[in-house]
């Protein structure tokens, strides 16, 4: 399969998201993850996402869990020079803020360093390929906390550093301490926001965009079923909640492509990106998960769909019949628009 660039990391054209092998969307067993992960990288999907906060909690743990790290690191330690690998910190309950809320991001440079230690121990690497801030701490400046991460690179333990969730703003003051290598935020057929001010930014800064749940969270596919959503968090936000039977319509508009191009709704999913993407100019590398590997192997197919102007049209209406907001937190600051 044919490389990527994201600034100058080579990357498969799709990635893996790893988080849809932990219980957040239903969960499997390590072993069975493994498989898959196995299968997916035969077939050439070779960057994948993970991050510290990802996986089963840990009775007493006080911090992350790092149980989705941990599962990786049997099979990183097979096949770790075949992986572009990339993961996260910065998400944690642990501290409470100055006002004493809680408080779920930790951007100071010294927990940058121990979560750093502490994510290469779990994967048993010796260094990340691409290492990302979660969420932009808002008490501490996105500049102090990329030069730390600045400083893992220098130290070998780091070799290209993303930011995900930040505004074009951050991301300016980001880039003048240290190159981003890539913004991981959410973008999909239904999550457009971040085309208004981020994606611009990183096409004119030369910055990749790694999209996150470019399925919706699997909404998209049109496979979900509402008993299936109202199991985990999914049922408890707007667009999958109280609007499911609303925004079936998006799924309809969806299906009607895929029947034009024989071809499935994730698959127009992921080539809306992609096409999105290049009229933007800007390198994206979605990364979906399964648990699954028979449904990576067909989101692969998505490099081969082309989409005519036709298609993007009847796409693009999507942006305006999405009922509820991407956010899956009470705090509108959670993610970019909502800072921007
Ligand atoms: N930076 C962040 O804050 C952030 C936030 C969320 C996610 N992420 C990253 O982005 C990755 C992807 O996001 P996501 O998992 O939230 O959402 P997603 O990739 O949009 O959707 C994942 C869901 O889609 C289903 N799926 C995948 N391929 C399918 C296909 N071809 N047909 C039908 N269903 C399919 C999977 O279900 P099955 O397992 O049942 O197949 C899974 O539950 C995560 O794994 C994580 O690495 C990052």
């Amino acid at each position: 399969m044919t490389t990527t660039t994201l600034g100058d990391l080579a990357v498969s054209p799709i990635g893996f998201g790893c988080m849809a092998l932990s219980h957040v969307y239903g969960g499997t067993t390590d072993e069975s993850a493994r498989a898959t992960l196995n299968t997916v990288v035969d077939a050439g999907i070779t960057f994948l996402d993970t991050a510290d906060v990802y996986g089963e909690p840990r009775d007493g743990a006080t911090g992350p869990a790092g149980t989705n790290e941990e599962m990786l690191a049997p099979f990183l330690a097979a096949r770790r020079d075949e992986i572009q690998l990339a993961t996260k910190f910065g998400i944690t309950a642990v501290r409470t803020g100055a006002d004493g809320a809680g408080k779920r991001t930790d951007g100071r440079p010294e927990y940058a360093r121990s979560a750093c230690d502490a994510s290469l121990g779990r994967l048993g690497v010796e260094s990340i390929d691409l290492y990302y801030l979660h969420r932009p701490d808002p008490d501490v400046p996105v500049e102090e906390t990329v030069g730390a991460m600045a400083e893992l690179v220098e130290a070998g333990k780091v070799r290209y550093i993303g930011l995900s969730e930040v505004t074009a703003n951050e991301l300016r003051r980001a880039h003048a301490v240290h190159p981003i290598t890539a913004v991981q935020s959410e973008w999909s057929l239904w999550s457009r926001d971040v085309e208004d001010h981020v994606v611009p930014t990183c096409a004119e800064l030369g910055i990749g965009f790694v999209p996150y749940s470019p399925l919706g969270r699997g909404f998209l596919t049109g496979t979900l079923t509402r008993d299936q959503v109202a199991g985990d968090f999914r049922g408890g936000t707007e667009r999958m909640g109280e609007a499911w039977g609303t925004n079936q319509r998006i799924v309809d508009i969806i299906a009607e492509v895929a029947l034009r191009h024989d071809a499935t709704n994730a698959q127009v999913a992921l080539a809306w990106l992609l096409h999105r993407a290049s009229q933007l100019g800007v390198t994206a590398v979605p990364i979906p998960g399964s648990r699954k590997p028979e449904r990576s192997l067909e989101n692969l197919g998505a490099l081969d769909l082309t989409l005519d102007a036709e298609d993007m049209g009847r796409l693009d209406a999507i942006r305006t019949l999405v009922e509820g907001t991407r956010n899956i937190v009470d705090n509108p600051q959670w993610i970019s628009s909502g800072r921007e």
